[in-house]
């Protein structure tokens, strides 16, 4: 792509080559100090156990732009965390948090004018992952590991922007199990959601919400996004459970919403039986922002929420203006959450 001729309000979320990745590589207990590269493909062993036994991580961040031409990521070091996190599930090596944001900050001042600008709606999507490689065949952790940062940019993941989508209750197919890998961003997980995701598309829905896999009552998260309802009572409740990814955005809005705008926040489990009691829903993550559920396909019966499902409830619109101010420093950052790319 040419970011000189790029029409960044138009960009959807798929990958674009930029010139530059960061790359380091894990070996004999210790990481290097990694370096940018250009080249975009990778050449690993055909034994790698990431290839076939599916030891591997990632991350998804974005770095934007505020008014003044500056560019910033939104709260790097969480997903430093949750990439250790992921690390220790999946027995792979923990990034240093500082090798970890290098990396990033790296590659993106390398591709700085593939970063969108201002009031695009467009951002740099961030995309660091660590691969198990290195000969090997029997089901162990892999010898060697290279960690990878790459950038492209993007629009939103959900194509109608910030517009109600229809999400189809799964009540047969599992994303995670209760002590599985549900909590851990590693590819097997979203493996698992390419059948049930066509079959939902099949049926016109956007993605699927999936339920508890011990009892299929209990909310647990989208396909790319955790979720949260508004209930009749002017209450905000977003599901707590071990098998969904902790969500950076989801704890980010609790925040908002509980000591900015003062609204109740239930962390909790949610049964599929309070779906008559919901007047909002919506989707949040770092590619889905926050996305508007105009409804939920369950067992056949479709919820609509606010205005018929046809527009964003004014709770999950607040919520979306707000955090998108705040992610390109239109609105105060009074937490220390916005960090500088220099
Ligand atoms: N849940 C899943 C399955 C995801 O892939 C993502 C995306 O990262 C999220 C939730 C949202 O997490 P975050 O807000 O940290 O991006
Ligand atoms: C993100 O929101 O950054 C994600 O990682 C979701 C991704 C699967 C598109």
């Amino acid at each position: 792509m040419n970011p000189k001729t790029t029409e960044w309000s138009k960009l959807d979320f798929s990958y674009r080559y930029v010139p530059y990745r960061f790359h380091a590589y894990w070996k004999d207990g210790a990481w290097n100090s990694g370096k940018l590269v250009t080249e975009n493909k990778l050449l690993i062993d055909e034994g790698a156990v990431c290839l076939h036994y599916g030891q591997e991580i990632f991350e998804g961040m974005k770095a934007q732009r505020s008014e003044d031409g500056r560019i910033w990521l939104f709260r790097p070091e969480e997903n430093a965390r949750r990439f250790q996190d992921s690390a220790r599930r999946m027995l792979m090596p923990e990034i240093p948090e500082e090798l970890f944001i290098r990396g990033i900050k790296e590659t993106i001042l390398a591709n700085k004018e593939y970063v969108p600008p201002y009031g695009t709606g467009a951002s740099l999507y961030i995309r660091p992952f660590m691969l198990g490689v290195g000969e090997n065949l029997g089901v162990r952790p892999a010898p060697e590991f290279i960690f990878i940062v790459f950038v492209t940019p993007v629009g939103p993941y959900f194509k109608e922007g910030f517009k109600p989508i229809s999400l189809k209750v799964e009540t047969y197919y599992d994303r995670a199990a209760a002590h599985g890998v549900g909590a851990a961003k590693t590819g097997g997980n979203y493996a698992a959601s390419l059948l049930p995701l066509k079959q939902a598309r099949e049926e016109g829905f956007n993605d699927v919400v999936y339920l508890d896999s011990v009892e299929h009552k209990y909310f647990e998260e989208s396909g790319v996004a955790n979720i949260f309802f508004v209930l009749k009572n002017g209450t905000i409740a977003t599901p707590k459970s071990d098998a969904i990814l902790n969500s950076i955005t989801r704890r980010s809005l609790v925040r908002i919403a509980r000591d900015d705008f003062g609204f109740t926040v239930e962390e909790r489990q949610i049964s599929v039986a309070e779906i008559k009691d919901f007047v909002e829903a919506g989707a949040c993550g770092t590619a889905a922002v926050v996305t508007p559920i105009g409804s939920l396909g369950y067992k056949g019966e479709i919820h609509k929420f606010y205005a018929d499902g046809k527009e964003p409830g004014p709770i999950t619109r607040k919520l979306y203006e707000h955090l998108t101010a705040l992610q390109i420093g239109d609105v105060e950052d009074t937490r220390g959450w916005l960090k500088e790319v220099v």
